[in-house]
């Protein structure tokens, strides 16, 4: 099953404002989850930051850690950012600014 756009558009808002975990999407949304596949359907977009690149918040994560503090740093230690470029705008500076 896949998601439908408003919903994963809703997730990747919630992601760019901070959420990392269902219960803090669940917070930040009115999104409704109908059962366990779509559950780990919307886990699998909120591990990761950017679909065009296949490269997660862990790794995003992780180079913020080891001192990537801007978006074009984390784009040369991971790749990511360099397809559509969405993911630079939202999920990547949440996760220099959250470090996490
Ligand atoms: S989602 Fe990262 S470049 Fe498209």
């Amino acid at each position: 099953m896949k998601l439908d756009m408003e919903k994963y558009k809703k997730i990747r808002q919630a992601q760019a404002n901070g959420a990392r975990t269902i219960d803090e999407l669940k917070e930040m949304t009115d999104i409704v989850i109908e059962n366990d596949e779509e559950r780990k359907e919307v886990e699998k977009v909120l591990q990761n930051a950017c679909k065009c690149k296949n490269v997660s918040v862990e790794e995003v994560a992780q180079a913020v850690k080891n001192g990537a503090d801007t978006v074009e740093k984390v784009m040369e230690a991971t790749g990511a950012g360099s397809g559509c470029g969405r993911c630079k705008a939202g999920v990547i500076p949440s996760i220099i600014e959250n470090k996490k």
